[in-house]
């Protein structure tokens, strides 16, 4: 089992050009630990500050009381890092280069010269709908340019943006924008995705349905559909935008005053507000950015997240344009027109480093390699892959069909809640273990804990719960409005320690491998989804008496979600309407958390006290009733039997 697997060791031309080799790395690595004042104090002068800070980190989460606070005393203004600073030398440089989804379609280079007015006409237009400084904006907009403008704006303004997914239903988004009471929505008439069009504005509209307070929206006129448009309270962006000028200073912000609201989900209930303030969050994402992808000017940066997921946040978005990068945004999906798609788009824009998710290359991996032979891809330097444990095929396939054996992986570990990368190689450092994320990142203080007593483990090799010592500017806050409930989630089982929810193996060279979360936290393509979220959808059913749902290991998605859904005396169990619970979650939540298997149980297991034994549930699921446990403390033990003999996953 703990074999040690293949080392993959920078070569030396890229240590060589990288902006950091192993004795940097290691040297700067100890400084950030050692002396994270001096650090970071420097560090943070990246930035360009209104008023320079003159504290650093006032920050403590080790004595019994949690708080956290970068460059408290400075001030600054996101979009001015991001576009205003460097008009002085690269005004003409492309700073978002656009691929629609249909390649037929002309891409865009938006120039940051362009992308300055663009940024102050929006955020001018906003401030003609109301918006001011501290109110929240949702954003629920496709993949165009128009996504990171918004961002920008609300930033020049001050304004909180909360960026909802655009795969979100109606009723997810409804609870995302009563959740911040937003006062503005921006979308689309319609999204265009994999050939297909989404209407947006349709399921704006259901959201605002029961709304009282009259939320103002904002269309972006992408597809020129029919939609429809509600006199009293909706704005086209091209007819506000002749109304305003695009001169517009930026607001000067504290460096702890929120950046934006990001909802996600955790183990119990509802998703929550995951809250980034401006310059902590702003100079991680930063220098993550620039060290794990060894940025350099001139360099063609594709992350190919969607900008509704933190992903895109830092690393299409903030990261590369604090930094003055290219940054490419795409609009579509890897299979579309086909499974040569990221490959064509490499190609075509000579991208300089690739970053995706495991799930995609595994999707992609089982199209054959016939999709990657006809495309040039040495322009490409770095590879990288986010979101979940990446499985050595997909990581030997990643590495030798498009990396050609010359580009550094870096698999990169992180969370909403982390602003950017805590666990990662850097590409010229650090010789990679394929699965492993490797080593922290500057200023990171991993530990690993066992898991029920608490207790940390000080030898290097180790297994148990992912901790993390001391904060880092990149942290989240709060969450919105529940103070508690950030408290709860993160600090209160291990006190003392930023507690991620992960479980890991440190092994002999000191390298963490996330083995998964610890907690009801299911993984699917990548993205996080809560158990409880899918059970209180197919509960929300009238058929529907009892839902326990959980994971299982899935090939393509990693884990795929597992409903055990009891249904209400007298109602038939039938092909229909399992079909029906399908649509009825999509529709509840989003098809990314439509069930990919659902079991009809007549009962659940449950303690005597009622508490669901989900250890069962994920043995049943994961097709190994062999190893179930002990089952005597059941109040009915019987009813495992039955699960048992009509599990779903015989694979
Ligand atoms: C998982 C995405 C293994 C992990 C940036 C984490 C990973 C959760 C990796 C956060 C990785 C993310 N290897 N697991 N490289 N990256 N994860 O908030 O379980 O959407 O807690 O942030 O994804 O998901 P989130």
């Amino acid at each position: 089992m703990n074999v040690t697997p293949k080392t993959h060791p920078p070569s030396p031309e890229f240590a060589a050009n990288s902006h950091a080799d192993r004795p940097r790395y290691d040297e700067m690595y100890r400084r950030s630990i050692d002396d994270p004042e001096g650090f970071w104090g420097e560090a943070g002068r990246e930035l360009d500050w209104i008023r320079p800070y003159t504290k650093v980190s006032e920050s403590r989460f080790d004595q019994g009381d949690v708080s956290i606070e970068w460059f408290g005393d400075g001030t600054l203004n996101v979009a001015a890092n991001c576009v205003d600073r460097h008009l002085a030398d690269r005004a003409d440089q492309t700073a978002i280069l656009w691929e629609p989804d249909d390649p037929s379609e002309e891409a865009l280079h938006i120039t940051y010269r362009e992308l300055h007015g663009r940024v102050c006409r929006f955020a001018n237009v906003l401030k003609r709908l109301g918006v001011e400084r501290g109110d929240r904006v949702v954003i629920y907009l496709p993949m165009i340019p128009e996504a990171a403008v918004a961002m920008l704006a609300c930033a020049r303004i001050g304004a909180i943006h909360s960026i909802v997914f655009a795969g979100f239903s109606a009723d997810a988004l409804g609870a995302r924008i009563n959740g911040c009471d937003a006062k503005v929505v921006i979308t689309a008439d319609g999204a265009p995705r994999g050939g297909r069009v989404t209407n947006l504005k349709d399921n704006v509209n259901k959201a605002l349905l029961h709304d009282t307070d009259d939320v103002k929206c904002l269309i972006v006129r992408r597809t020129g559909q029919q939609i429809a448009f509600r006199p009293q309270s909706d704005y086209w962006l091209h007819e506000e935008e002749a109304q305003v000028s695009d001169d517009c200073p930026p607001e000067e912000m504290s460096a702890e005053d929120p950046l934006f609201i990001l909802y996600t989900s955790g183990s119990t209930g509802q998703p929550k507000g995951v809250v980034h303030t401006t310059g902590g969050y702003l100079l991680y994402a930063a220098m993550t950015h620039r060290y794990v992808f060894d940025h350099h000017d001139g360099d063609i940066f594709w992350c190919t997240a969607d900008v509704g997921w933190v992903t895109g946040h830092s690393y299409i978005v903030y990261g590369p344009l604090a930094n003055g990068a290219t940054t490419v945004m795409f609009e579509g999906v890897p299979t579309y027109p086909d499974a040569g798609r990221f490959w064509a788009v490499c190609d075509k824009h000579q991208v300089t480093q690739f970053y995706t998710a495991p799930t995609a290359l595994r999707a992609l991996m089982g199209q054959g390699d016939s999709f990657v032979e006809p495309y040039d891809l040495s322009s490409i330097r770095v590879l990288g892959t986010v979101g979940e444990p990446i499985n050595p095929e997909a990581w030997n396939w990643y590495d030798r069909q498009i990396g050609k054996g010359r580009c550094p992986i870096v698999d990169t570990w992180w969370q909403t809640e982390t602003g950017g990368h805590l666990l990662t190689p850097l590409p010229g450092a650090i010789p990679t273990k394929p699965g492993s994320a490797t080593l922290p990142f500057f200023g990171i203080r991993p530990v690993v804990l066992e898991p029920e007593s608490g207790k940390r483990i000080d030898t290097t090799e180790a297994e148990g719960v992912l901790c993390i010592e001391a904060s880092w500017p990149g942290q989240m806050r709060t969450v919105w409005g529940d103070h508690k409930r950030f408290m709860d989630t993160y600090f209160q089982q291990y006190p003392g320690y930023y507690f991620t929810g992960d479980g890991c193996r440190r092994d002999e060279d000191g390298y963490y491998w996330i083995t998964g979360r610890v907690d009801d936290v299911i993984n699917v393509s990548g993205h996080r989804m809560g158990t409880a979220e899918v059970e209180s959808a197919l509960v929300a059913h009238e058929k529907v008496a009892e839902a326990a749902v959980v994971g299982f290991p899935h090939d393509v998605k990693g884990q795929g979600i597992y409903a055990y859904v009891t249904l209400m005396n007298d109602v038939e169990p039938t092909e229909d309407l399992r079909r029906e619970l399908e649509r009825w979650v999509r529709s509840e939540i989003g098809p990314i958390a439509k069930p990919d298997l659902i079991q009809w149980a007549p009962g659940l297991p449950k303690t005597r006290s009622g508490k669901i034994m989900r250890r069962i549930l994920r043995k049943i699921a994961e097709n190994d009733p062999d190893s179930l446990g002990d089952t005597s403390t059941l109040a009915d033990p019987s009813v495992v039997d039955d699960l048992v003999e009509n599990r779903m996953n015989r694979g």
